[in-house]
């Protein structure tokens, strides 16, 4: 069975979406295996989002990523990476689809990065070095 790595990024607990986020997640079928709060420091997220690295936005996504805390959730279940990332909608919450919590709950803001609510791993390898990332006790 498979496992993904959820965040609820700070956007998403400024606005007291947590719940509705995991509400969906749970009543999709999904199980929540291992949950946090927490304010996630530059060290944790260069490690997260590596692959950003030197393009345009990785700056103010690190400083966006890093304002508050996130919520960072394991979460399980047969397909869940893509099951995960279909719930979420795409990247940009302006043209994410209505029924998804991108298309559903954000929007632009005009600011320098999309504040989108939520993160889930795009891979097997992404969730397993993210996973580890994040809850290096677990698996
Ligand atoms: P995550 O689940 O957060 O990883 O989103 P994603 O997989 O849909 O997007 P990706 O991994 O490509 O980018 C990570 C995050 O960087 C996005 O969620 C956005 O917050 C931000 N981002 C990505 N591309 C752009 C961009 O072209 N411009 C801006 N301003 N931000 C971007
Ligand atoms: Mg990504």
């Amino acid at each position: 069975v498979q496992r993904t790595l959820v965040l609820v990024k700070p956007d998403g607990v400024r606005r007291n979406l947590v719940g509705e986020v995991l509400r969906r997640i749970e009543a999709k079928g999904y199980s929540l295996v291992a949950l946090q709060l927490r304010t996630a420091d530059r060290e944790l997220l260069a490690g997260h989002y590596a692959e950003h690295e030197g393009k345009p936005f990785y700056e103010p996504l690190v400083e966006f990523m890093s304002s508050g805390p996130v919520v960072a959730a394991v979460v399980e279940g047969q397909r869940v990476i893509e099951g995960f990332r279909a719930l979420a909608g795409t990247t940009d919450p302006t043209t994410a689809a209505p029924g998804t919590i991108r298309g559903d709950l954000a929007r632009d803001w005009g600011l320098r990065v999309q504040q989108n609510l939520v993160h889930g791993s795009d891979s097997e390898e992404s969730a397993a070095r993210e996973i580890g990332l994040w809850f290096p006790g677990l698996g």
